[in-house]
């Protein structure tokens, strides 16, 4: 990792730290949407063994599949955020998480050593190197027959009716909020456009990715509004 990627990281860790106790109480519809989507693919196939949540925040995802596995890695990039976990499974008696402070950019697992990887809201934060890089590194964590889970924002910048119609409905709704709402609508423009932290790739091209590395049974979906879900299994060994 180079000093320009070093100086995001800390950049990434203020501003996730500032972010902890807002994110761990977003009680937002859509969100809560998109987590039970991610929890419902990933029991699909049973317990797990060992279980990936990269980009946990404060645990949405690994306190509940904690209960159907053998362990769960928690990766993030804030301290603030995996502390926060480590207090939500403490007082929920939760003693199958492993917290690990990293960015997704320098995480490595042993070959075929991963049961599932999930993730959600996480990934568009990536530039689209890191995504594809992530989503091949992930095809060789894990076993053979094990999936990547991955809830996210899957829009792109406007360019098809689909983004159009989905970043129209977004500004109706910030609208009507009033100078709050005006003021979002240009923070997360300018974002979208210049690919400053908000970096959303379409559901498409996520498909495409998985794909391309490997992955098969592809599925991806609309969850809600820009949120959707995109699955892919390691092929199976054969015989
Ligand atoms: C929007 S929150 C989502 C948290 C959780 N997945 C959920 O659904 O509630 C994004 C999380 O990703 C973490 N994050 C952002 N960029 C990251 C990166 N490059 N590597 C690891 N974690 C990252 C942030 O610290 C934050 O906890």
């Amino acid at each position: 990792m180079d000093w320009r990627t070093r100086g995001s990281v800390r950049t990434q860790r203020r501003h996730w730290g500032r972010a902890v106790a807002l994110w761990d109480n977003h009680g937002v519809a859509g969100l809560e949407r998109i987590i039970g989507a991610v929890l419902a693919a990933a029991r699909e196939d049973g317990p797990s063994g060992l279980v990936v949540d990269v980009g946990t925040g404060t645990g949405a995802l690994a306190l509940p599949l904690a209960s159907n596995a053998r362990k769960v890695v928690a990766v993030d990039v804030s301290a603030g955020m995996l502390e926060r976990l480590g207090e939500h499974a403490a007082s929920a008696g939760v003693g199958n998480i492993e917290t690990v402070l990293s960015p997704v950019e320098e995480l490595t697992f042993a070959p075929g050593s991963v049961d599932l990887i999930v993730s959600n809201y996480v990934l568009h934060h990536l530039i689209d190197r890191e995504k594809r890089r992530f989503v091949d590194n992930a095809a060789v964590w894990l076993r053979p027959g094990g999936r990547l889970i991955i809830g996210d924002m899957m829009v792109g910048r406007g360019t098809t009716p689909e983004d159009r119609a989905i970043l129209g409905s977004k500004v109706r709704v910030m609208m009507r909020r009033g100078p709050a709402g005006w003021w979002r609508i240009a923070k997360n423009a300018w974002r979208l456009m210049t690919r400053t932290r908000e970096r959303p790739i379409p559901l498409q091209a996520w498909r495409e990715m998985l794909t391309a590395a490997g992955f098969v049974d592809v599925t991806a979906e609309r969850v809600v509004a820009e949120a959707g879900l995109v699955i892919g299994r390691v092929p199976r060994a054969a015989g």
